[in-house]
């Protein structure tokens, strides 16, 4: 397993830029088995789960071409697909359940092992089966897999107990192809959200409010594939303005949109950092040393819970105490004892975390437990005294590309070992 290694060596300077949003790519990735035909996705970032994605549809019979140097990736969907998708896969990727909605909606039948659940959290699927049914898709549950079948869809007026953003995403893409009307309340309001009903809508779907609480969509009767360009990821892009903030840097992110981080962005500000928006990009100015906040994590437009674990890491040499409640997971608290390992003070009470402020921190081995966790320790590992190594960082590879690569461009002594 390999490991990233990283001296504190002062401040990150100089530009650089956000790759296409996993949170986006995957859920069109799905989309493209509403369509039969030949689909181009560009700026697709250079993910493991992206990988994991293809490997999926490709388990179902579509062709996928990926080109590491292009960041594109052509699918060729049959007629016919296998509508399954094994445990072996979804085990490692949960997002994978984001072919359920497309499969019931164009293939009438869905055979998609339960997604586990993971490091932070159950994280069940209950909302998503809630969904469609409220479709008219029948649902059964055996030998751990979700088996979905419907003749047709029929559109319908549905709401969630509580907001899912994947929830959201196969509900709209089932509805897509279902016959009428439907309108899904409670939905969430990410961007990713909205650039999924970009590309939907490019495919001939018919929604609107993506991007609100309410989402109507009328159903069509087929859909033609897409040729599409993905949104830069928005918690890359946060990840690298927070090395900015916790370095005393100054780093311009390129292709990072500030509405999109609007919540991130204020609190930076609070914290004492200078952010501008700047040529198609944001710019960070960090202070000598930041001042203690308060965070919140809330569903889109609030603080983003995939932000948490960075800001957290932030905070260890804050001037003063931040208090983090994390609303959305009920186990994204790993990171800390690896972040106390460096010297950080923090206590845990349930869902909130207690960050007192030190003046350093000192690098030491430490361990990536999941995707964000494993972001957090590196931003550590950025400010601390001395040399840290973050081991399993497979749990980096699946959301960040090549993310020691642009702290390097920006001068981190950093580097990855072959483990
Ligand atoms: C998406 O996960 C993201 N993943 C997550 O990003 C992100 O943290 C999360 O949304 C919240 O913003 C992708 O988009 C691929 P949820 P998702 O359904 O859709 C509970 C990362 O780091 N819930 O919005 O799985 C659930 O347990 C990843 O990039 C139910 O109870 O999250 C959680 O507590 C991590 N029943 C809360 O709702 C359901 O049916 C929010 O989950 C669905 C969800």
């Amino acid at each position: 397993m390999d490991a990233i290694v990283i001296k504190g060596n002062g401040p990150m300077k100089g530009v650089t830029h956000a790759s296409g949003a996993k949170n986006a790519a995957l859920p069109i990735l799905a989309s493209s088995l509403l369509a039969e035909g030949e689909h181009l996705y560009r700026n697709v970032p250079d993910l493991a789960d992206v990988s994991t994605m293809l490997k999926v549809l490709r388990t179902m019979g579509c062709e996928a071409d990926w080109s590491a140097e292009k960041h594109e990736v052509h699918i060729r969907v049959p007629k016919q697909v296998l509508p399954e998708a094994p445990y072996e896969l979804v085990k490692t990727m949960r997002a994978s359940v984001l072919v359920l909605g497309p499969l019931a909606a164009r293939h009438g039948r869905a055979r998609v092992s339960m997604p586990g659940g993971c490091a932070i959290g159950a994280r069940p699927i209950d909302q998503h089966l809630k969904g469609l049914k409220a479709l008219g898709a029948q649902i059964e549950l055996t030998e751990g897999y979700v088996e979905a079948k419907a003749e047709r869809l029929i559109g319908a007026r549905l709401g969630f107990d509580l907001i899912t953003v994947t929830g959201t995403e196969n509900v709209m893409m089932a509805a897509a192809l279902a016959k009428g009307r439907t309108l899904i309340e409670n939905a969430a309001r990410e961007p990713e959200i909205e650039e999924l009903a970009r590309v939907l809508n490019k495919m001939g779907a018919k929604i609107s409010g993506a991007g609100t609480d309410l989402i109507s969509i009328e159903g069509v009767d087929g859909l033609k594939p897409v040729d599409h360009a993905i949104i830069p990821d928005r918690i890359e892009a946060g990840t690298l303005l927070v090395a900015a903030a916790i370095t005393g840097g100054d780093v311009l992110v390129k292709d990072a949109v500030p509405e999109h981080l609007e919540a991130l962005i204020f609190k930076l500000r609070e914290a004492g950092c200078t952010v501008t928006p700047e040529g198609g990009g944001i710019r960070c100015r960090g202070p000598a040393r930041v001042k203690a906040i308060d965070i919140k994590t809330q569903e889109h437009p609030g603080f983003p819970t995939d932000m948490q674990a960075q800001v957290m890491a932030l905070m260890t040499t804050a001037e003063g105490a931040s208090v983090i409640t994390e609303n959305i997971f009920e186990n994204r608290y790993m990171h800390v004892a690896e972040l106390r390992r460096m010297g950080a003070d923090i206590t845990v009470d349930g869902a909130v975390a207690v960050v007192r402020g030190q003046p350093k921190l000192s690098g030491a081995p430490v361990m990536a437990t999941d995707l964000r966790a494993s972001a957090s320790l590196v931003l550590a590992g950025l400010r601390a005294e001395g040399k840290t190594t973050v081991g399993r960082v497979y749990h980096l590879d699946r959301g960040y590309e090549h993310l020691e690569r642009k702290l390097m461009s920006l001068g981190a002594d950093i580097q990855r070992v072959k483990g």
